[in-house]
């Protein structure tokens, strides 16, 4: 690389904040959304609610990163290929999330944390990542529709769990309830229950409702550090022990453990690292995140085998969490290369 391009690449890494802030600023503006087809400035300024001038500015700062297309011909705003994906819910959702000013605060304090045992989120509002969130109504439902974002990702790739040889499954942090009610319509003979905080079931029971599953699916409320509803042959973990260090994951999976009996399964759904992987980019940016809001981690296949067997499972497989379904011909989108189901067995 010369030396020029070596400042440009520097200088792009720069500008991450800043088109971070431009970024989501758009998605509130839903901006978008208005710009399916062309729009004047005078328009989208009346539309949004915003001063003519600095919505004008911020466009053109976007179009620098490719985001929004300016025709001065017609002297008209569009969407270019880049803003046109953010069309998507699920992409547009997962990239609020990253982006949004809750998030962005936290990694302020991500310097300071390095020099101590908690959390840069610990340090700047005194409890977990969770409790946080849970006290912001707005920062909490983008969590959580960003968590279904996920689950949801392209909408044709899911996750693929094997269902067919239990009945009643119960999803352990299942967040809005999107793996599980997907997986009921692919697996007509299970049921089962979505259990979460219980700032979570109001909005479990909607999506369990809106899809005509009450007679399969319930949710249930509580703590996964205090105790985990009994009954089920499989317990689903998806995108969940990765927010938890070493010692709260050996008491999540502990009580997992409690309720099963020797021989049923559980199924652990997460991002793997490969630490010889120096192009995971993905990984090393949610280990990042992880250790700035809660003390979570990005494990390896061989950190997951060990809490698995200090825990009382045998770790028996691991495969990536997708596979194409039927008539999807496009690769899926999703960064997560490395997200993969564990297979494991209470022993
Ligand atoms: C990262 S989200 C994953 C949600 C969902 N499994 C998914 O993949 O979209 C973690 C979930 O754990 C839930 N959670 C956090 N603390 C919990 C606790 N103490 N007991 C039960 N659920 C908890 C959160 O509310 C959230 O829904």
């Amino acid at each position: 690389m010369d030396a020029l391009a070596i400042r440009s690449s520097i200088f792009q890494v720069l500008a991450g904040p800043q088109l971070a802030a431009m970024l989501y600023t758009s998605l509130e503006l839903k901006l978008p959304e208005l710009l399916t087809s062309p729009k004047s400035i005078e328009y989208l300024s009346v539309k949004t609610q915003t001063v003519l001038e600095k919505l004008e500015r911020t466009l053109h700062a976007l179009e620098a990163f490719g985001f929004f297309s300016y025709d001065s011909e017609s002297g008209q705003w569009s969407n270019s290929q880049l803003s046109a994906a953010l069309l998507d819910e699920s992409l547009s959702s997962i990239a609020k999330y990253c982006i949004m000013p809750y998030k962005c605060e936290v990694l302020c304090n991500f310097s300071e944390s390095l020099t101590q045992e908690k959390s840069a989120h610990e340090l700047l509002f005194g409890c977990r990542y969770v409790e946080g969130l849970k006290r912001r109504q707005k920062p909490f439902e983008i969590y959580q529709k960003a968590m279904a974002g996920w689950t949801n990702f392209d909408g044709k790739d899911r996750i693929d769990v094997e269902l067919n040889d239990f009945w009643r499954v119960l999803d352990v942090g299942g967040g809005d309830g999107t793996l599980l009610i997907d997986l009921a319509h692919a697996y007509p003979t299970i049921s089962g229950t979505i259990f979460d905080i219980p700032e979570s079931q109001a909005l479990i029971d909607e999506n369990i409702e809106k899809n005509g599953l009450q007679g399969r699916l319930d949710s249930a409320a509580g703590s996964f550090f205090e105790t985990i509803p009994k009954g089920y042959d499989c317990i689903l973990i998806k995108n969940t022990l990765i927010d938890w260090n070493d010692r709260d994951c050996r008491k999540i999976l502990d009580n997992c453990r409690k309720v099963l009996d020797a021989g049923a399964q559980l199924r652990w759904i997460d991002c793997v690292m490969d630490r010889h992987d120096q192009h995971d980019l993905w990984g090393v940016i949610l280990d990042m995140n992880m250790m700035a809001s809660g003390n979570g981690r990005v494990r390896t296949k061989e950190q997951i085998e060990k809490l698995l067997y200090e825990t009382g499972f045998r770790f028996d497989s691991i495969s990536p969490s997708t596979k194409k379904r039927k008539g999807n011909t496009s690769s899926s989108l999703a960064p997560s290369a490395k997200h993969c189901i564990i297979n494991a067995t209470a022993i």
